[in-house]
């Protein structure tokens, strides 16, 4: 099964694929995880995103499909995964078909979470990360047990640099210009599902884990 999850900064994707991801034993992949990682490491694509991400841009195409291409050629990968924050842009989305065409596959399904303006502000601006394993939490929406600290592992929880008041509306500006295009794109692809994104968390599992099933038996019949 392969998914790509779209919306905008906030909208819950990476929230959805943690639980997705585990319950159809496909990997979650994130290009936003993967970029952030790149720029821990100190790699040269890390260095040459970090300026981009901080700001709140996209970083440019050809570094983003490179780290992709590279995860999605793995061997856990081959009966399928979940795409999260990727394709962000038209030209990432008609290099993906053409990955996939070389290799002989496609996409199963890709799921737009629509969510209002005031949603993500409110989401993101409470989004606490953990620095040691990278558990997701929010300060009124999914507390941690004890204020600060990890449930999971212990580690300090911490505010994504580009979560921050300005940079939140850039990465929304951004969405509205580059990404947006992507939901007529797929939409006439015929493999669009919207999902409202303003409802609580276990009803939008439920929803995504129903289409999911549906896209299954689709493919198996
Ligand atoms: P990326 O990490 O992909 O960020 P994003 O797309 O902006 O998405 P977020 O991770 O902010 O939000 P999300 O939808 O996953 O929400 P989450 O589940 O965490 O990208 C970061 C940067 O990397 C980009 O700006 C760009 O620079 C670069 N980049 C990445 N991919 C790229 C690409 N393909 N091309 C070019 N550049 C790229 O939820 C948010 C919060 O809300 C959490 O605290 C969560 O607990 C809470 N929450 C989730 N769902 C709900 C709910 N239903 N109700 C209440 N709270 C909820």
């Amino acid at each position: 099964m392969r998914v790509v999850f779209i919306g905008p900064p906030g909208a819950g994707k990476g929230t959805q694929a943690e639980t997705v991801s585990k319950e159809e034993k496909i990997p979650h992949i994130s290009s936003g995880n993967l970029l952030r990682e790149a720029v821990e490491t100190g790699t040269e694509t890390g260095g040459k995103a970090k300026y981009y991400i901080e700001k709140g841009l996209l970083v440019p195409d050809n570094l983003v499909v490179d780290i992709i291409k590279d995860r999605i050629l793995k061997k856990d990968c081959e009966s399928g995964y979940i795409l999260d924050g990727f394709p962000r842009t038209l030209a990432q989305a008609k290099i993906l078909d053409e990955m996939l065409k070389n290799l002989g596959k496609k996409l199963d399904v890709v799921f737009y979470f629509a969510v209002s303006k005031e949603n993500v502000v409110l989401r993101l601006s409470g989004r606490r990360i953990c620095s040691s394993c990278g558990a997701n939490y929010h300060i009124a929406f999914v507390p941690s047990l004890k204020n600060g600290i990890c449930d999971k592992c212990g580690g300090k929880l911490n505010q994504r640099s580009d979560d921050k008041p300005e940079t939140i509306l850039e990465r929304l500006r951004i969405y509205h210009e580059q990404t947006e295009d992507l939901i007529a794109y797929y939409r006439d692809n015929g493999i669009l599902k919207e999902i409202s994104s303003d409802g609580n968390i276990e009803k939008i599992t439920k929803e995504v884990n129903n289409s999911i099933n549906t896209s299954l038996q689709k493919k198996r019949s």
